[in-house]
């Protein structure tokens, strides 16, 4: 049972925002969902798997966090275009749209096929850019339930593997490097043009979350020991306190980053 940490934040940071978050079921998804609710937003989770979603819905209602979710995946538009209306019927507004569903497995280059790697690709990718346009209307100022002069905001979790190269990682890597270059010219076009911010997070090796258990197991704990610059592996927390800052007034004037939350794993080199 991971000890429960007491967030640096005011309780009502996001009050009255809607926030959907795709992977909200499970791992960071979940997560930051949890927290962007103990923070006074409301909360609608998209994600493939019914009895995972409503598990996740049940948690945060126990904690008295407006939540809802909704079934869908990100690779089909049309789930996508009901998912975002279904929040917004819910909800009445949306502020907030965070990409964290992500498909991946190891496999080498040689053996993944292009299908396994296209898979990949629409999941992170395409799925993002879908939701992204498909809640265009409801995020930009004067969007559907928002006043003239205030956008929303999109979050979209990638990873660091693509800042060099790692194993078994081609599909996820450029997936996620794709992810990261939306991330930028969404900033820029819909920021300019309709105020809205977005920003990205990637993460490091957390602790209990599917990147962790599926694709690092046992030595990346030991490793982790030693090689970490601040020999520990991150929490779901640390990720979702990052969220937390990027949608909140204190991010502001953050735009088209991504920002790493490793614990400086990413710039390791053995020490020498
Ligand atoms: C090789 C594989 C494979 C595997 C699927 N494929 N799994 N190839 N090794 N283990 C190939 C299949 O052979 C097929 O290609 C194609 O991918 C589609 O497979 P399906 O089983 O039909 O796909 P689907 O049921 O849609 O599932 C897709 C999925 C997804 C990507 C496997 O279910 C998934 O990843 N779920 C796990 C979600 C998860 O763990 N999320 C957290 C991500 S963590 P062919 O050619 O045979 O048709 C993360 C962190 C990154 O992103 C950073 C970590 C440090």
């Amino acid at each position: 049972m991971e000890m429960e940490m007491e967030s640096p934040f005011k309780a009502d940071i996001l009050k009255g925002k809607v926030g959907l978050i795709t992977g909200g079921g499970s791992g960071i998804g979940f997560e930051i969902s949890t927290q962007f609710g103990k923070h006074g937003a409301s909360v609608a989770l998209m994600g493939r798997r019914k009895q995972v979603l409503q598990a996740a819905v049940s948690a945060l209602q126990s904690l008295g966090i407006h939540a809802v979710g909704f079934e869908g995946d990100v690779r089909n538009r049309e789930d996508a275009k009901r998912v975002i209306e279904s929040t917004f019927k819910h909800f009445g507004r949306i502020d907030i749209l965070v990409n964290a569903a992500a498909g991946n497995f190891l496999v080498n280059a040689e053996d993944l096929s292009p299908n396994g790697f296209r898979t990949v690709m629409d999941i992170d990718s395409v799925g993002t850019f879908t939701m992204c346009h498909e809640a265009l209307g409801y995020l930009r100022k004067g969007g559907h339930g928002r006043n003239s002069t205030i956008g929303g905001l999109i979050l979209n979790i990638s990873a660091t593997l693509h800042y060099t190269a790692s194993w078994y990682q081609i599909h996820v890597s450029a997936a996620k490097a794709a992810v990261d270059s939306i991330t930028r010219s969404l900033a820029l076009e819909w920021g300019a043009d309709h105020d809205i911010r977005v920003n990205g997070i990637a993460p490091g090796p957390i602790a209990d979350t599917p990147g962790l258990s599926k694709l690092a197991p046992a030595e990346i704990k030991t490793q982790a020991r030693e090689q970490l610059p601040l020999s520990k592996i991150g929490d779901k927390w640390d990720i979702a306190m990052a969220a937390v800052y990027l949608v909140s007034d204190a991010g502001k004037f953050v735009n088209g980053t991504t920002l790493v939350v490793d614990g400086g794993h990413w710039l390791n080199r053995p020490r020498r």
